[in-house]
């Protein structure tokens, strides 16, 4: 089993695990970095329950598809009222599934917060982004870096190593990079 696979997770979130909330700066920084959604379409990656491809909808104004390869995840995202405009959620696998599940053929922005670390085949991943993202799209990661925790600190194991992050970031037109505490934002355009 790893760590990007529904045996690894659905327990998790079976069990009640739940995973740091969005704050106050973070919606900010979304807002500068992401802009307007204008109906745009938009994809959270490892969606968890919800919370992220809520805000990229309501109040960013994206067209929001959430995907998560978790039921129980998805269960917990989608509340079902669908007659108040809520985003798309779908249990699917991104690392093996075929994307043309997805409802739209491509995205102006890709979201992933807090499941980067989790793909084991990254740059396999990250071709998979990029075959979705519109010219001009954005792909925004939000994750912990391993070395902004000492090394005897058993949470090192959240953040990705200096090497998960050059393969984030090699091969995009623009990379900006914003730190938020532990976490660092990165907004990366083809
Ligand atoms: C630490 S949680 C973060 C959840 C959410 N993004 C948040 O910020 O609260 C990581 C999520 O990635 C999902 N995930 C991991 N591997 C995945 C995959 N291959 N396809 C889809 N989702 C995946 C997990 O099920 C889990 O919900």
């Amino acid at each position: 089993m790893t760590q990007s696979t529904v045996a690894y997770w659905e327990p998790l979130w079976a069990s009640g695990r739940r995973y740091r909330k969005i704050t106050d700066p973070e919606r900010q920084l979304l807002a500068e970095h992401l802009g307007p959604g204008h109906s745009r379409p938009a994809l959270d990656i490892g969606c968890g329950d919800g919370l992220l491809a809520r805000h990229l909808h309501d109040p960013l104004g994206y067209r929001s598809t959430g995907i998560d390869c978790a039921p129980s995840a998805i269960a917990l995202a989608d509340t079902g009222h669908r007659e108040d405009g809520q985003p798309h959620f779908q249990v699917m696998d991104f690392a093996t599934d075929d994307l043309s599940e997805l409802p739209d053929p491509a995205y102006a922005v890709i979201t992933c917060r807090l499941a980067y670390k989790f793909f084991t085949d990254k740059a396999a991943f990250l071709d998979r982004v990029r075959q979705l993202l519109v010219p001009g799209g954005i792909f925004w990661v939000v994750t912990e870096l391993a070395d902004r925790r000492d090394d005897d600190d058993p949470l090192q194991r959240l953040g990705i190593t200096s090497h998960d992050r050059e393969v984030l970031t090699s091969d995009w037109s623009t990379v900006t990079t914003v730190d938020l505490d532990l976490l660092a934002c990165f907004a990366l355009r083809p």
